[in-house]
């Protein structure tokens, strides 16, 4: 059991499915976010509203902290200027605060779309070098690349989680390969958590769909080991009559429509766009 763990997003949509696991975890948990708190706190959850990018905001929630789990940004693809404060500026305030609290180890919600300009079909694994498809899957790179050197610098351990579809349900064809279910969400998270030693690690964060593009063979010594998989969705969702152009690039990406959307602009609003164009 760990004394004390810090999440960052906890009133987000994976925030929200991490807060219940993550309190077993540890005696304490220090819950934050921008928003204002849950309604009902779990009996060993603190919560603290604050800016990731006010560095005098996050510094004393590290206080006595051995893990953070840091799940807070800006979601979506925005002129980088939106970006700077909550993905990149926050990212270097937990990097930086946590260092100087005596931090073991950061848990980070990374992205696919860090590696997004990727033909899905090249099959790449842990090595691939970075290929972001937006400014926020920059960001991502960013604070992977930090990572890597708080762990080699200053031996702050971080297993980058590089989750790509992470809902309730796949909600459409490239969701077959993409999908993380939220209890392979809590799997992941708690290996990243409890394996001993990690170094710097990257693991791609999907479940065990039979369409998977890429491997995470690089990764099996962290023992994540999804037990859900797409493809029992598959009829449900390919029973929609989908039929992706295959010329489409956001079909042949690993990023999907955020390797189309032009910089700077909303991929969550050209998603809803085009979902209700298919009449979803
Ligand atoms: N949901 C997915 O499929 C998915 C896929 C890839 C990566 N991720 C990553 O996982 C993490 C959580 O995603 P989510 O789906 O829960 O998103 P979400 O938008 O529901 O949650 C993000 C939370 O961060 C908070 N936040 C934003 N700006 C902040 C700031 N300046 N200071 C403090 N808190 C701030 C928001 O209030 C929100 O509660 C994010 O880092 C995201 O990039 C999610």
């Amino acid at each position: 059991m760990l004394k004390k763990i810090v999440l960052t997003g906890a009133c987000g949509a994976l925030g929200t499915v991490l807060r219940e696991p993550l309190s077993r975890m540890a005696e304490t948990l220090l819950s934050t976010d921008i928003a204002a708190a849950p309604e009902t706190l779990l009996p060993n959850e603190t919560f603290v509203q604050a800016d990731l990018a006010e560095r005098d905001q996050i510094e004393p929630l590290m206080e006595g902290a051995e893990m953070v789990v840091h799940f807070g940004s800006y979601v979506d693809e925005g002129p980088f200027e939106t970006l700077l404060g909550p993905n990149f500026i926050g990212a270097y305030n937990i990097y930086e605060s946590a260092y100087h609290a005596g931090v073991r180890r950061v848990i980070f919600s990374s992205s696919v779309h860090s590696v997004g300009m990727y033909r899905a079909n090249e099959g790449i694994d842990l090595d691939a070098r970075h290929r972001p498809d937006t400014f926020y899957g920059l960001a991502k790179c960013f604070t992977e690349d930090m990572a890597r050197m708080y762990w080699e610098k200053r031996g702050l351990e971080t297993v980058s989680l590089r989750i790509f579809s992470c809902t309730p349900e796949p909600g459409n064809a490239r969701a077959l390969s993409t999908w993380l279910s939220y209890p392979d969400l809590v799997r992941l998270v708690s290996r990243s958590i409890d394996s001993p030693t990690v170094g710097y690690t990257e693991i791609f964060g999907i479940s065990n769909n039979d369409r998977a593009q890429v491997s995470n063979a690089k990764a099996s010594f962290l023992g994540y080991r999804p037990k859900d998989n797409a493809e029992d969705y598959a009829d449900k969702v390919l029973g929609k009559g989908l039929k992706p152009d295959p010329q489409d690039p956001q079909h042949m990406c690993l990023g999907g429509p955020f390797a189309i959307v032009p910089l700077g602009e909303s991929g969550v609003a050209m998603i809803r766009k085009m979902s209700e164009a298919a009449g979803d």
